[in-house]
């Protein structure tokens, strides 16, 4: 445990609102930067720094993969007429004022549940890839993926990059399948734009309910996490406020996204998709 210099201390008031904190961080740059974490979604337009891309990679493939079988990978979209057709699929099926940042950044990963090498390299060697029809191989290169992405966004964070995910990717499943020539046994679980943060436009640090809401010691605490959302409400109303943004409760929220398919656009088909590509999910 650490003493928190002030700036550390505004972090976790940045983090938590007002709510509870945690009290003993060990505060490393390491864990400074990854709470300093904040989605960007406005971006100048300027070129990513040389080598950027393949540094966000090689951190990416410093994760850990499950059995070593390197079941991801990514597809840089950095040719503005690619990533304006992108754009211009997901506008079809979303507002246009939920992906301008698609345009503005200067590169779109599209990290992919890939197992298509796995598939061939097996065929190859005359196997038949069966254990690939279980749902557990789908999941298994998603994590995978999902590790990667993570990774490469804390190094283009620390290189002074903005990143944000692109679950709306999923809504084009198929579309962004057929555009970026994916095989099958293959998947894009999300995207993620890369850019310069404008300065002048900001963003801010996003509050997260208090630690006793998702940590559970030994056993899971099945109500625990009651006591804390109205601390959790009033940190996202402050946030809310702070950043001009329409009032809305995480509550609400929630009860939103559970009970209305608003958002879920073609990612209704999403089984039928995944399983064209090859994935049977038994
Ligand atoms: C898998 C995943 C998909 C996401 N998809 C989108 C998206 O399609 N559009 C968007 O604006 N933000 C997207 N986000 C960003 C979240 O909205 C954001 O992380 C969340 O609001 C917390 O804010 P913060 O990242 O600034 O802390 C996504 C985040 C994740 C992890």
């Amino acid at each position: 445990m650490t003493e928190l210099t002030r700036a550390q201390a505004y972090l976790l008031l940045e983090r938590y609102g007002n709510q509870v904190k945690p009290e003993k961080l060990i505060m490393t740059p390491t864990v400074e930067a990854m709470l300093r974490h904040k989605s960007v979604r406005t971006f100048l337009s300027q070129a990513l720094p040389d080598g950027a891309i393949e540094t966000m990679v090689a951190v990416a493939q410093s994760a850990s993969t499950s059995s070593a079988l390197n079941q991801w990978s990514v597809v840089a979209v950095t040719d503005e007429a690619l990533k304006t057709e992108i754009h211009d699929t997901v506008a079809r099926e979303v507002k246009v004022d939920r992906i301008p940042w698609m345009l503005e950044a200067p590169a779109l990963l599209l990290w992919v549940a890939d197992t298509s090498r796995s598939a061939a390299m097996t065929r190859d060697q005359g196997g038949d890839p069966f254990v690939l029809n279980y749902l557990d191989s789908f999941l298994m290169a998603s994590v995978d993926a999902t590790l990667a992405a993570q990774n490469a966004a804390l190094a283009a964070e620390s290189i002074g990059l903005g990143i944000v995910y692109l679950g709306v990717m999923r809504n084009i499943a198929k579309e962004l399948a057929g555009i970026i020539n994916l095989p099958e046994y293959a998947f894009v679980t999300f995207g993620m734009v890369v850019g310069h943060p404008d300065p002048n436009r900001t963003s801010a640090i996003r509050p997260r309910p208090a630690q006793p809401v998702v940590l559970h010691h030994n056993r899971y605490d099945r109500d625990g996490y009651r006591d804390y959302v109205e601390g959790y409400e009033e940190a996202c109303q402050d946030f809310r406020n702070q950043q001009n943004m329409s009032p809305k409760t995480w509550k609400g929220a929630l009860h939103h996204s559970m009970t209305s398919m608003e958002y879920m656009g073609g990612r209704k088909s999403l089984r039928a998709m995944v399983q064209e590509k090859g994935f049977e999910l038994l």
